[in-house]
């Protein structure tokens, strides 16, 4: 099985630094799990204006691909303005309407305020339930203060969350299969 972490911010280290954890934790669980980080401060992804995959370079193609070939995935994103960064909504607007058919979608989200734990099911969710994917009831936010400066999650209780988040979906993709 692929597991596929996407990092949702185009600055910083938190995000990823957040779906690593859910990759390890992954591979502890059971070390068959194969796992791949985009972490899109490292990707060029085009701009999506409406038309197609088609009309896109290489390399957007082969992220939205590494995507759709995943047996499952999770998603992290920095709470900007209640909601999800721009960065990660563009690239699910590549994706085709059953893009997350028979998957499970994850959800990390990563603020600077408790009073938006809920951004993940409010914002992000919906969007993954779209696009058919099935999101376990575990979701994980966690405060920025979580982190070092260099980024570094220093939270026991956050590392936890994420080790059960990890738990939950290759529970619930088992069970798919
Ligand atoms: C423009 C901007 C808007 C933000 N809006 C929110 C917000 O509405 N709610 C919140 O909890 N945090 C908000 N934050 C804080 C970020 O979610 C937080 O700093 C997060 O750790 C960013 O991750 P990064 O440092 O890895 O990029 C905002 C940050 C920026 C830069």
């Amino acid at each position: 099985m692929k597991l596929v972490g996407i990092s949702g911010s185009l600055v910083g280290a938190k995000i990823s630094e957040a779906v690593f954890h859910v990759l390890s934790a992954a591979k502890a669980i059971d070390s068959n799990i194969q796992t791949d980080l985009i972490d899109l401060k490292e990707e060029e992804v085009e701009l999506f204006h409406g038309p197609s995959l088609a009309y896109y370079d290489q390399h957007t193609w082969d992220i939205v691909n590494r995507i759709t070939t995943a047996d499952f995935i999770v998603f992290a994103t920095p709470i900007y303005q209640a909601s999800i960064s721009g960065a990660l909504k563009n690239l699910l607007d590549f994706m085709p309407q059953d893009a997350f058919k028979g998957k499970v979608t994850g959800i990390v989200t990563v603020g600077g305020s408790g009073k938006h734990f809920l951004v993940g099911e409010y914002q992000l969710k919906p969007i993954l339930s779209y696009l058919k994917g099935i999101v376990p009831t575990n979701t994980v936010f966690i405060h920025n203060k979580s982190f070092t400066e260099e980024g570094d999650l220093e939270d026991e209780q956050a590392e936890r969350r994420l080790h059960k988040l990890a738990e939950e979906m290759i529970a619930l993709q088992k069970g798919l299969k």
